[in-house]
């Protein structure tokens, strides 16, 4: 089976090609993060209207790079939520139009499936049952994963995402967006001791995570005193610090209360450096291996949904399925909630 998978929830278009027997088979990608730059953050509008433009050419793309022709697809996987409204639509009226103009089944795929299959697609490759930790510009979650279609919410964040407190952070200290890289760069000329700021939840008993207090507590800092050079690198350095105990400290605790022994970091801040060594050194002491896919796979892409799809297509019985004649598109929807398909 080959499997088209289409990604357009924010402002990256994704698009690949997965053979359920040769694996990955091409994946392209167009980012839109220099278009909403000079507006310090993403443009909803902007971003349905560049997934228009794209998504066509980077289908030929992929088509060309895996030597396939569009009737060679079995079936489509697109995201269907959550994610920006307008930006779902154009991602699920292309996969349901090529899916009627094919004669072949769309899948509509939840956008964090794909985040939490997607270290699947790397080698070495985790086993179920395993802890995700999902860290991106929306996200702070920490999910068990026992299989596909099989996801427990073990904890969240109550308000911001980790990487959208790195992105204000970084726009508190001068920094472009998105900031989170930025700011680990200048982290690395900061002092540790300098400055102290607090572990948010660190001690609440529970999973979840806060970290919108932390960006406030920056701002006091920034106020309180004459910014420096090497003072906008200490309160990078301790805001970084703070994230990354809180992150790994809680991730530790999912493990252990769930005497599980693999933990997977996906999303865009998993390619912070200070939380891969943290957590890779935490975890070896207490036997947990920890595994990072590769950043093309960290972040939002195409290949995640496609093998999320071929993933559903193996445990489903599509022979009834019928092309699609319509399609919706789900902006807030809980990864808990999906429907598998029929077994
Ligand atoms: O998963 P992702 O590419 O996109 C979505 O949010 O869907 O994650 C992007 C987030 C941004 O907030 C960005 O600042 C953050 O990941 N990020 C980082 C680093 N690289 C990207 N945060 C901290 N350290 C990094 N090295
Ligand atoms: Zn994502």
């Amino acid at each position: 089976m080959l499997i088209l998978g289409i990604e357009t929830s924010c402002d990256e278009t994704g698009i690949a090609l997965f053979s359920t027997k040769q694996g990955l088979l091409s994946h392209t990608l167009h980012s839109q993060t220099e278009m909403h730059r000079e507006y310090g953050g993403v443009v909803p509008e902007l971003a349905s209207r560049d997934h228009i433009r794209r998504v066509l050419p980077l289908i030929n793309q992929a088509l060309l790079a895996a030597k396939c022709q569009l009737h060679d697809i079995n079936a489509i996987a697109y995201t269907q939520g959550p994610g920006l409204a307008g930006a779902l639509l154009v991602g699920a009226s292309i996969g349901a139009s090529l899916s009627f103009a094919l004669g072949i089944p769309a899948l509509g795929i939840h956008h964090l499936e794909g985040h939490l299959l997607s270290p699947l697609l790397s080698s070495p490759a985790p086993s179920f049952p395993f802890i995700a930790l999902l860290v991106s510009g929306g996200h702070t979650q920490l999910m068990q994963v026992d299989g596909v279609g099989q996801y427990k919410l073990l904890g969240e964040t109550v308000d911001d995402a980790a990487g959208e407190a790195f992105d204000k952070t970084a726009k508190l200290l001068g920094l472009g967006y998105p900031g989170g890289a930025a700011l680990s760069q200048l982290a690395k000329q900061g002092q540790r001791g300098q400055f102290k700021l607090p572990r948010p939840m660190l001690n609440s008993g529970d999973l979840n995570f806060s970290f919108s207090g932390l960006k406030t507590a920056v701002l006091t800092l920034i106020n309180r005193q004459e910014i420096t050079q090497q003072s906008r690198a200490d309160i990078a350095f301790a805001f970084q610090d703070a994230v990354v105990e809180v992150l790994t400290e809680k991730s530790l605790a999912a493990l252990s209360q769930t005497g599980l022994t693999q933990l997977v970091v996906a999303g865009g801040v998993g390619a912070n450096e200070q939380l891969r060594n943290n957590l890779t050194l935490k975890a070896a002491s207490v036997g947990v291996t920890v595994f990072y896919p590769e950043l093309e796979f960290c972040t939002d892409n195409g290949a995640m949904i496609a093998f999320a799809g071929a993933m559903r297509l193996q445990t489903a019985d599509i022979s009834s399925w019928e092309p699609a004649s319509s399609f919706t598109v789900n902006a807030r929807w809980n990864l808990e909630m999906i429907d598998l398909p029929d077994a």
